[in-house]
């Protein structure tokens, strides 16, 4: 369930009116509802209630600042994948210790920066990445702690661009070759043995993958007791689908609950590396209709955004529900909604029902994750504007961006 609803006839993003925000704030805006990150962070939380545990909010999701200090107030840690991010979430003031590191190719600076910031844990992915954070702790001469990233070998059911833990992916080393890897590591004076990581995909709708997953890395778990190695933690990763269409995936608590069965009452702490479930749907982008045109072949609803601002259509194919920011009377017609970048791909979605006029306002639902951390400049096209709503209040927390910064950085040679 989000705050983005319907009353009489007008979508309301909490306490506000959808197109009221548009119009003031102009478009393409993307819109996040307070109540509905609470709420996901609350959903997680009470499924993790009474086993120790640690949130880490996958910053690659979304990564604006407010949102990632909103995610701090409400006791989560988080989950980055380069200096980049680490160094968003210590800008709003994370603690080290509830920041971990994950990623299959992070490079000398950006370990030298975890180690010495005294990250919560290093997610290692390969056996040079483990050599060389061992060489860099010890020039440091500061210990860190970290987990082997396992690939499990199973199949998250989700897109294959999506999908992380098949022995084909590039991600994570194989239940032995983490074995082997685990005893170097206990063994390392500065790399100390923390946790058993995985992460096997995203948008999973079923809970299956990931029960399979857990009961992969407690027989790893088992084989390192016997080896009397002993991990502080799991961490299942993130992957948690999200209803964009029809999906029914599990709810935080039946999925968490398919780990927690298994793990039992062995003394380990669970994280969990959610992004996606948190923030897709506390999230929709809110476009202008700038023409309807028919031709032969098609009616195309043009908008004012399109891949630029939320590639996921273009890129992957994906299904993400548009819907009218106000409810016409009457029939409604069959569209593919473009964008107006010039490439074919560029659409929102393709044969939608809408009852649209020029200069009408639609929105992109669950547009809150991979929307605008994926945006980009592409046609010179500004990055949209971000605002947050809190019952009848609206911050803007990113405004948008201004022509000059789109050349800022370039140099202006001439050869007149
Ligand atoms: N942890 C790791 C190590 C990850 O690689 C990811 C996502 C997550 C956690 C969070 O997964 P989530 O809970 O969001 O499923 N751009 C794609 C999604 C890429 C996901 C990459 N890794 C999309 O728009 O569907």
């Amino acid at each position: 369930m989000d705050h983005f609803n319907y009353k009489d006839g007008e979508l309301y993003a909490e306490n506000l009116k959808v197109s009221d925000l548009a119009r003031q704030y102009g478009t393409p805006l993307y819109i996040y509802s307070k109540a509905t990150l609470t709420r996901h962070m609350k959903a997680f939380e009470d499924a993790l209630q009474g086993k120790k545990h640690l949130i880490c909010y996958a910053v690659k999701a979304n990564s604006n600042l407010t949102l990632l200090s909103l995610m701090k107030s409400l006791g989560a840690g988080f989950d980055v994948v380069s200096e980049g991010e680490l160094r968003r979430v210590l800008k709003v003031g994370a603690d080290p210790k509830k920041i971990i590191f994950s990623g299959v190719g992070k490079t000398r600076e950006e370990l030298e920066l975890a180690v010495k910031t005294g990250i919560g844990c290093i997610n290692i992915e390969s056996e040079p990445e483990f050599e060389l954070l061992s060489e860099v702790c010890r020039e440091l001469k500061l210990e860190v702690k970290a987990a082997l990233r396992v690939n499990p070998d199973v199949d998250a059911k989700t897109h294959p661009s999506i999908s992380t833990g098949l022995k084909s992916n590039k991600f994570g080393l194989s239940p032995d070759a983490a074995f082997e890897l685990y005893q170097r590591m206990a063994a390392d004076p500065y790399v100390q043995v923390s946790g058993i990581d995985c992460h096997i995909g995203s948008q999973m709708t079923s809970g299956a993958p990931i029960a399979e997953a857990t009961e992969k890395l407690l027989t790893l778990y088992g084989r390192l007791e016997e080896a009397e190695i002993f991990v502080d933690h799991i961490d299942i990763g993130g992957g948690l689908g999200v209803t964009y269409n029809d999906e029914t995936p599990p709810s935080p608590y039946e999925y968490m609950a398919a780990v927690l069965k298994r793990v039992g009452e062995r003394d380990v702490a669970i994280y969990v590396e959610p992004g996606r479930a948190m923030v897709a749907n506390a999230g929709i982008l809110a476009a202008r209709v700038l023409y309807l045109k028919k031709t032969e072949a098609k009616n195309f609803c043009i908008v004012d955004t399109g891949m630029s601002d939320l590639i996921r259509p273009a890129l992957y194919n994906s299904w993400m529900n548009i819907i009218e920011c106000n409810k016409r009377e009457g029939d409604k017609t069959v569209y593919d909604v473009v964008g107006p970048i010039c490439e074919s791909d560029d659409f929102l979605g393709k044969e939608r029902k809408l009852n649209v006029q020029q200069g009408d306002f639609i929105a992109v639902r669950g547009a809150g994750a991979y929307g605008f951390a994926m945006a980009s400049n592409y046609n010179a096209r500004r990055l949209p504007c971000e605002i947050l709503v809190d019952g009848d209040k609206v911050e803007v927390i990113r405004r948008r961006q201004e022509f000059e910064e789109l050349w800022q950085d370039e140099a202006l040679l001439s050869f007149d």
